[in-house]
């Protein structure tokens, strides 16, 4: 299965991935997981994308087409998810274009709606393992034992760009930038929509139920 899950920031995409990738096998790529990794490796493309991730801009396509394009090669048989990727109608016509010269169009695209209101609680409550990307929230996905992550006992860290200002920018970003992806695929009728302002155990019932019937036809 290829699918791609697109929500604006915040809306809970790392989140479920987890689940979807448990249950399907699939790779998890988010694209903003590697753009971390990069950065605190401090490779050049680490550094290139810096002062864009920091301000609540995208960095710029030709970086992040090709970035996934060599990270897309690692999927196993399954299949993958892409998580913050594509972001611009360019980077989505750069993905058909090299997945369908490998015959392997994408199938499905999860879409997570949620209002911007409701991102700012969630953003600055937001922890994260910084060496195997698992997120927490203060609040309403707490590790166990607090400030430190479930799965490798690393120190959880605040993601340097969940300030409000960068968020709000980030949001803007979203819904010029981005936001038109769902009409793009929607082309092509393979969009499923997700209130995604709900219990995240409900939004994963919900994505659950999709993927069976894709999966079952
Ligand atoms: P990226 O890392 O992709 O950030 P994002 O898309 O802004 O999304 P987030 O990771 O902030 O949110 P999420 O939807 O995954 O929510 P989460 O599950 O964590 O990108 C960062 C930057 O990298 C970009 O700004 C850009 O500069 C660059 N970049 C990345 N990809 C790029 C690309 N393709 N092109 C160009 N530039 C790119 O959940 C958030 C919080 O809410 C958590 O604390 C969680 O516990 C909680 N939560 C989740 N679900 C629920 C729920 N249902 N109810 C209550 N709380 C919930």
């Amino acid at each position: 299965m290829r699918l791609v899950l697109l929500g604006a920031p915040g809306a809970g995409k790392g989140t479920q991935c987890k689940g979807i990738v448990n249950r399907y096998h699939l790779l998890h790529l988010s694209s903003g997981d590697i753009l971390r990794r990069e950065r605190a490796a401090g490779t050049e493309l680490g550094k290139k994308a810096q002062q864009y991730m920091d301000s609540g801009a995208l960095v710029p396509d030709e970086i992040i087409i090709e970035m996934m394009a060599e990270a897309i090669k690692e999927a196993p048989p399954a299949g993958f998810i892409l998580d913050g990727f594509p972001r611009t109608v360019n980077q989505a016509e750069a993905l058909d274009q090299e997945r369908n010269g490998e015959g392997q169009k994408i199938d499905a695209v999860l879409n997570l709606k949620i209002d911007d209101k409701v991102v700012a609680g969630r953003m600055t409550g937001r922890r994260s393992c910084p060496k195997c990307g698992a997120v927490y929230h203060i609040d309403n996905l707490k590790p166990r034992k607090a400030g430190v992550c479930d799965r490798d006992g690393t120190k959880l860290v605040q993601r340097s760009d969940d300030g409000p200002e960068v968020v709000a920018h980030r949001l803007e970003t979203y819904h010029r930038q981005t936001e038109p992806l769902v009409e793009y695929y929607n082309d092509n009728g393979i969009v499923y929509d997700f209130d995604a302002d709900r219990d995240p155990e409900e939004v994963k019932a919900a994505i659950f139920e999709t993927l069976g019937s894709l999966v079952r036809t």
